[in-house]
């Protein structure tokens, strides 16, 4: 099917049918659509380690050719209740410099997307730029099967790798904050593709992360079940190829996406009020650039709640699939912006396609406190 456009869900209005009025009502809201999110689609999340311990292996000297940055090697170690553990390494440049400084982090090392001049350019903004290898968390091979990585930590949870992914994340975080030069109020993620699903949910869960940059995340991230543009990616599609990444209840809604509970715009949502871009290309038809238009609207309806719709962005370009130096450079604007209120040099809120019907016919309730 090419097309297939449905009324996207109201955000404010809880399951049983009552209203959002307030504040209040939206962070009880908020909680309501997560747990539903995240236990349909995603198979849960896995639990918070009982500890979780950073050994230093290795500060390299400074690096000529890294603007004179340090590269750091450390080992985080999570470990539960009963002893059982998963380890991944975390490597993170430091810039020279008076710190703390704020973090750029990303769990996509397994595709080597941060080129050096990239990696340059956020140090000479002058940001820690930390990199870990999701993969090491539970594999990106659906053959691997679940007795591998965190599945074999957690046998009994029914997490997708999604989940597991997001979950690297948060330990990476958790490490990050050990250590004296990261300002803890100033740690944004980024990933791509499965990546960028990957970090809309670590941003749904971890409030400690102020900026999400989902690249070119499609389906099961920042698309739309229920406005398919052209050649897009279905949730048929995704979960045919990729079953490992999702939860198995999610089946039954293959044909019937119109009957889930939520869509896409949720999931932005409950990164609301803290800062998110979404970065698609124009010829990526498979991401579904028309649906992640849709699905920003909605969700800025959310921003524009709690007084905050400067914080959620779109960002629009030329080509394909692919996590370009043009959008690393787009993302850094944003993060320079939200974090540090330098203006940017763009428009963050452009309309991509003024010709597109909306897939929603409800806004934000004036509040009502
Ligand atoms: C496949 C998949 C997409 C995914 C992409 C990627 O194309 O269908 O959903 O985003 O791989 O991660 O590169």
């Amino acid at each position: 099917m090419d097309h297939q456009y449905h009324e996207l869900p109201n955000l404010f209005v809880f399951e049983d049918g009552a209203p959002v009025r307030t504040v209040e009502d939206w962070q009880r809201r908020r909680l309501e659509l997560r747990d539903m999110i995240f236990d349909l689609q995603y198979g849960g999340f896995p639990p918070q380690p009982a500890g979780v311990h950073v050994e230093d292996l290795c500060i390299s000297s400074p690096m000529q050719r890294f603007a004179k940055a340090r590269y750091v090697t450390l080992r985080v170690v999570c470990t539960t209740e009963d002893g059982k553990g998963i380890s991944f390494i975390l490597n993170y440049y430091l810039p020279q410099g008076e710190g703390p400084f704020p973090v750029i982090l990303t769990g996509d090392a397994c595709w080597r997307n941060t080129s050096d001049y990239i990696i340059l350019e956020i140090l000479h903004r002058g940001y820690i730029v930390a990199l870990f290898n999701r993969v090491e968390i539970v594999p990106d091979i659906r053959q691997a099967g679940r007795n591998t990585g965190l599945y074999a930590v957690y046998p009994e949870l029914e997490f997708g790798a999604l989940s597991a992914w997001a979950w690297g994340y948060m330990r990476a975080i958790d490490a990050l904050l050990t250590q004296e030069c990261v300002n803890p109020e100033q740690i944004a993620v980024v990933g791509h593709s499965r990546g960028g699903k990957t970090v809309l949910l670590a941003g749904a869960m971890d409030e400690r992360i102020a900026v999400v940059g989902a690249n070119n995340s499609g389906s099961g991230g920042a698309g739309c079940y229920r406005w398919q543009g052209p050649k897009s990616e279905t949730l048929a599609d995704n979960m045919k190829k990729f079953p490992d990444w999702y939860c198995p209840r999610m089946l039954p809604y293959v044909g019937r996406e119109h009957e889930l509970p939520f869509d896409q715009h949720g999931l932005k949502a409950l990164i609301a009020p803290r800062a998110l871009l979404t970065l698609e290309a124009y010829d990526d038809l498979w991401a579904n650039p028309t649906g992640t238009w849709q699905t920003f609207q909605a969700a800025r309806e959310t921003y524009r709640f709690l007084g905050k719709e400067d914080a959620i962005g779109t960002w629009y370009r030329a080509g394909g699939h692919g996590h370009t130096t043009e959008d690393w450079q787009a993302f850094m604007e944003f993060v320079d912006w939200q974090m540090r209120g330098v203006a940017p040099g763009r428009q963050f809120d452009g309309n991509p396609f003024p010709d597109l019907p909306s897939a929603y016919s409800w806004s934000a309730p004036a509040k009502d406190n």
